[in-house]
């Protein structure tokens, strides 16, 4: 449009004759100048239209870079299903239910991974086939002409006046940290109820399982002259025995956890070395228990030297047992490594009483680990 605007004037000059120029030529030159203002407030109009488009797009992609950065894909709820959890930056991690009457296919939980992917397979719902048990008709009234139905609690609605049974024990299935149940769960007609392992009883929360003491409800557990040690889910018996005289060495049973040694004939080299006590303690502890963990702490019933130094001496390394010096006459037995149960663990461990001169004596703790199968 500018462009026909100049043209037209630029003819207009061309075609006057030298006498009306001077008339002429004022009126075209205010034309001109008309043009030119509206060519610049054209000018200024584009430039700030400009500005702003720019000025939108570099907001738009600060926008998209952040966003992209730390954060998955988002994904959808399956059809027939819910998905627990909108969160979708790295670490998250979302949940997928169906609804009754169907059941999951795929990850019950995706955790959006350091690589902005999801962790788990893509979750669906699958039609399960309806269990007539598992059915009971719905409650239903009429209220001016429109039918309202409800289900008892622990049940579902169902398309044509049904209640569907909610299998609670399903829930959550796969997920421990989620578990309704810590052992295990058996869906009943509208509820669910917890069962725990031999040895153990429902604690009064109903869903985690309590050790039972057999050894304090049961009198005749074990038989006489033996030690009852109560186990998680269980208890043994044992018997601490001394070693056998050897070498002018003998012991005698002083508790039912200790044996120490007679006196050594002043001559007798290999009496004189060997150890001035032995005693036996048991320790019960649950699977995968959360390390480190000090088992057993043992200290000098009355210290002869300067300190005590602890060693293990029978079973060294066994499964993640360590000893540390936790002061000068004290020392730990350590746990570093988690263990499964089922499993019994044996360690020796030596404290040698020590001075200037030398070990002074020795004394050895026989330690026996008991783990249990469940971690509870
Ligand atoms: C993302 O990381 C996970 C686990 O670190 C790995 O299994 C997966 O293959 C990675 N995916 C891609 C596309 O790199
Ligand atoms: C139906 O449900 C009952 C009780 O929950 C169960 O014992 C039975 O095995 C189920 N039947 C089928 C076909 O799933
Ligand atoms: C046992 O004691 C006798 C003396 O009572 C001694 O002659 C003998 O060498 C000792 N044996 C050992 C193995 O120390």
């Amino acid at each position: 449009m500018m462009k026909v605007l100049l043209l037209a004037v630029a003819l207009h000059l061309l075609g006057l004759s030298a006498g009306q120029i001077c008339s002429e030529q004022r009126e075209a030159l205010r034309t001109l100048r008309q043009v030119q203002k509206i060519l610049g407030e054209h000018e200024a109009s584009y430039l700030r239209g400009m500005r702003s488009l720019n000025r939108r797009l570099n907001q738009l992609r600060s926008h998209l870079q952040k966003d992209g950065k730390d954060s998955c894909p988002p994904l959808k709820p399956p059809r027939h299903g819910r998905m627990l959890g909108g969160k979708v930056k790295v670490g998250h991690e979302v949940h997928f239910l169906c609804y009754p009457g169907y059941r999951l296919l795929g990850s019950e939980t995706r955790t959006c991974q350091d690589n902005r992917t999801w962790s788990g397979l893509t979750a669906s719902c699958a039609e399960s086939p309806t269990n007539s048990s598992n059915l009971r008709p719905a409650r239903c009234s009429s209220f001016q002409g429109t039918q309202h139905c409800t289900c008892e609690a622990g049940y579902v609605i169902q398309p044509g006046g049904l209640c569907q049974d909610i299998d609670e024990c399903g829930l959550f299935h796969g997920s421990l940290l989620a578990k309704i149940c810590v052992h295990e769960c058996v869906n009943t007609p509208g509820s669910y109820h917890c069962v725990c392992p031999q040895g153990y009883i429902l604690d009064s929360s109903q869903n985690s399982c309590q050790d039972i003491d057999e050894c304090e409800s049961e009198q005749n557990a074990c038989a006489g002259g033996q030690i009852c040690v109560n186990l998680y889910g269980g208890f043994t018996c044992v018997r601490p025995e001394c070693p056998k005289p050897k070498h002018n060495t003998t012991y005698l049973k002083t508790s039912a956890h200790q044996c120490e040694r007679t006196p050594c004939h002043v001559s007798s080299a290999a009496c004189l070395d060997a150890p001035h006590s032995i005693s036996f303690h048991y320790i019960a502890v649950q699977s995968q228990l959360p390390v480190p963990r000090v088992l057993f702490t043992m200290t000098a019933p009355r210290s002869l030297g300067d300190s005590q130094r602890f060693t293990i001496t029978r079973g060294k390394g066994q499964r993640g047992l360590e000893v540390r010096q936790a002061g000068r006459h004290r020392g730990e037995l350590i746990l570093g490594k988690s263990l499964s149960g089922p499993a019994e663990v044996q360690v020796d461990v030596e404290m040698a009483e020590m001075s200037a001169q030398g070990v002074l004596g020795r004394h050895i703790f026989t330690v026996t680990l008991f783990v249990s199968q469940y971690p509870f």
